[in-house]
């Protein structure tokens, strides 16, 4: 092994590991050389089917032709493998245990619970004509709602669309009309941290360039005061009590659609990443079970919003098809204080908990003891999940949160691909701070030399463009409505591969390190948000000429967002200005996409054929100004000069 430091796999968790060492070695290089063996296997193993498949693998990833297909013509329900075939073995079990805000409130749903719940919602989608292959947006806070809205809709074959609910009606509106959704669920208000968020409010307000939307269910959260639309609007308890509890689940075949995430790119607006059925169920089901080595008896909790993938693979379909509790907590890690996250935990006796390293940062920040002053004996695993770690906090989550005892599972993955790719498995994976580590079984990657634009053969040391070399069953399919948009984004830059848009390292040990975005994407508290989007929203001020956007490193969120904005002639930069555009920000994207620095820009360095040197841009928000590189090509170097001598980061 190479000189960094490693923790050994605790001898009492390998000892009931479900994966040892060995198994991971022999299975991991099964499921390279045979894969539609070992795949097929897998199925078999974590879903029920209605039908078999055909084909276990069809797939090209020529960008002429590109398609990727898993288990074609295998008949199933998400809905059904999550919660009906358990009914007969944990009808009674905790399906979710949902922690509201306030720390007084809580709730325990059984999987009989869910399957009535879940029924009637969906049979109330059908009176409302939803078919299968409908689209439904679901703007939701984090209540148990939320997860019944998801699985109606794969009980019934819709394809959700799931917008965070920390997002305006402006980008709710651009998301319900790019996938045409008829029916919008959402709440009255949502809570966090003690505030209200008016997410009906909001959809009234997102509704008014969206002519198709024909219904909008809304749960009362708060019995805050809503407008209402009286024939759109109906109460979501109102109609749930009218409707009957038998609804069978409709048989999807493997690759018909189960959802559409949106996520920010380098350029345009977010694009609706399209998951289908089996592929990705199989893939959330055995990444859960492996990557968190799953017992029975687990009370697992996975902190993310439903809003964003990880609330989908890993706080709703890989837990619930797996049989297992999951957490679901309606707050934020600091309210009423920074022990709320410990607190629950020995609320709820919670034995794996999977969080964002930004939330790790920042409870850092606040000390020992409101970790201290909490028991945490029931953990027995921890993961993270988002950006990358810095050893620091790894060191401080393993140490003072997990008291030493607790293997930390590091999971690299993305939207795209539908669950872990590179992460530890706690039983089989000697673990190194701050590296996700190996692959996972049927994750073949590959690292690019971003000189030769060569894949570096074998698998030794190597740096640079991480791609994936072949398809796993968890693998987006497409954009929705923009097939050619996917093959470009993902197919283009290194022609065979799967570009992930992420660097990356692989040392002697053949451990990953992922290195951060290569392209125009910022992470910004593990969120993504594109460069171009924030700019577009700061130009529409009449008062902006031009704006730039990078990120630079941030204490706490991992990256901030830096904007550089040119005031149109005439018009003097002021801090009046400054709170209009954080203002416009948030009107247009959301609260998540405000700038963290604004810097008046007289210039932006740009080349004699008008293009931005975003890489002049981020040293010098980094401050890091000895790297400035060549300046002497752009049209007027005298800019940098004033960007650096009023540089915000000094
Ligand atoms: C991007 C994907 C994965 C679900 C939540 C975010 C970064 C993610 C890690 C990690 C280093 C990570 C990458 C990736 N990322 N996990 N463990 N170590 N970087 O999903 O919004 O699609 O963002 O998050 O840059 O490309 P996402």
């Amino acid at each position: 092994m190479s000189q960094e430091k490693i923790y050994d796999i605790p001898a009492d968790f390998a000892a009931r590991a479900n994966i040892s060492e060995a198994d991971y070695q022999a299975m991991y290089q099964r499921s390279i050389d045979d894969p539609e063996g070992f795949w097929a296997e897998q199925a078999e193993k974590f879903l029920s089917w209605y039908k078999p498949w055909d084909r276990v693998l069809d797939w090209s990833y020529d960008a002429d032709n590109l398609y990727i297909k898993w288990f074609e013509g295998g008949k199933l329900n998400v809905a059904y493998n999550c919660i009906d075939r358990h009914l007969e073995q944990r009808g009674d079990q905790t399906a979710i245990i949902w922690e509201g805000d306030d720390p007084n409130d809580a709730k325990h749903i059984t999987y009989r619970e869910l399957h009535e719940q879940v029924s009637k919602l969906a049979n109330v989608l059908k009176e409302r004509g939803i078919n299968k292959g409908d689209r439904v947006c679901i703007y939701m806070p984090m209540i148990p709602e939320a997860c019944y809205a998801m699985l109606a809709c794969a009980r019934i074959g819709a394809v959700h669309s799931v917008v965070f609910g920390g997002f305006s009606p402006e980008s709710l509106k651009d998301r319900i009309l790019d996938s045409d959704c008829r029916v919008v669920i959402t709440a009255d208000e949502g809570v966090r941290g003690g505030k209200h968020v008016p997410l009906k409010a909001n959809t009234d307000k997102a509704l008014e360039a969206c002519p198709n939307v024909h219904t909008v269910l809304t749960v009362q959260r708060t019995g805050g005061k809503t407008q209402w639309h009286e024939k759109r609007d109906i109460w979501y308890h109102e109609a749930v009590a009218n409707a009957s509890a038998d609804c069978p689940p409709e048989e999807m075949d493997a690759e018909d659609p189960l959802f559409i995430l949106y996520t920010s790119g380098s350029t345009g607006k977010p694009k609706g990443v399209l998951h289908t059925t089996g592929g990705y169920l199989l893939y959330a089901a055995i990444t859960t079970q492996y990557t968190f080595d799953l017992h029975e008896g687990d009370i697992y909790w996975c902190s993310a919003d439903v809003g964003w993938v990880t609330g989908h693979s890993y706080l709703v379909y890989g837990p619930l098809a797996n049989g297992t509790t999951t957490l679901s907590f309606e707050g934020v890690p600091t309210y009423p204080d920074a022990s709320r996250f410990w607190q629950v935990i020995d609320k709820h006796k919670v034995s794996v908990f999977y969080t964002a390293p930004t939330a790790i940062r920042a409870l850092m920040r606040e000390g020992d003891e409101p970790v201290k002053k909490t028991s945490r004996d029931s953990l027995r695993l921890l993961g993270t999940v988002g950006e990358p770690i810095n050893p620091e906090a790894w060191e401080w989550y393993y140490n003072v949160v997990g008291d030493g005892r607790c293997p930390i599972v590091d999971t690299w993955w993305q939207t795209e691909t539908g669950g872990h790719m590179i992460t530890p498995l706690p039983g089989a994976t000697p673990l190194k701070p701050g590296s996700a580590t190996r692959p996972f079984f049927g994750v073949k990657p590959g690292i690019i030399d971003t000189e030769t634009n060569k894949l570096v053969e074998g698998d030794g040391e190597a740096t640079g463009a991480l791609v994936i070399t072949r398809p796993w069953p968890g693998q987006m399919r497409t954009v929705y409505g923009d097939h050619q948009r996917f093959v470009e984004t993902y197919f283009k830059t290194y022609p065979g591969y799967y570009f992930s848009g992420d660097g990356a390292r692989r040392d002697a040990d053949g451990y990953y390190w992922i290195t951060g975005r290569m392209d125009d994407v910022l992470n910004i508290s593990g969120h993504r948000m594109g460069t171009a989007e924030v700019e577009s929203a700061l130009v529409l001020h009449e008062k902006v000429a031009e704006a730039a956007v990078v990120g630079y490193p941030h204490d706490i969120k991992g990256q901030g967002i830096y904007a550089y904005v040119t005031t149109v002639k005439g018009v003097e930069p002021s801090d009046e200005l400054k709170a209009e555009l954080l203002d416009l920000v948030r009107q247009e994207i959301g609260p998540i996409a405000k700038p963290d620095i604004i810097q008046w820009a007289p210039g932006l360095p740009k080349t004699r054929s008008g293009k931005i040197m975003r890489r002049i841009l981020r040293k010098i928000a980094e401050n890091d100004l000895d790297n400035l590189g060549d300046t002497s090509t752009l049209a007027d170097p005298a800019v940098v000069d004033d960007l650096i001598e009023n540089r915000a980061n000094k």
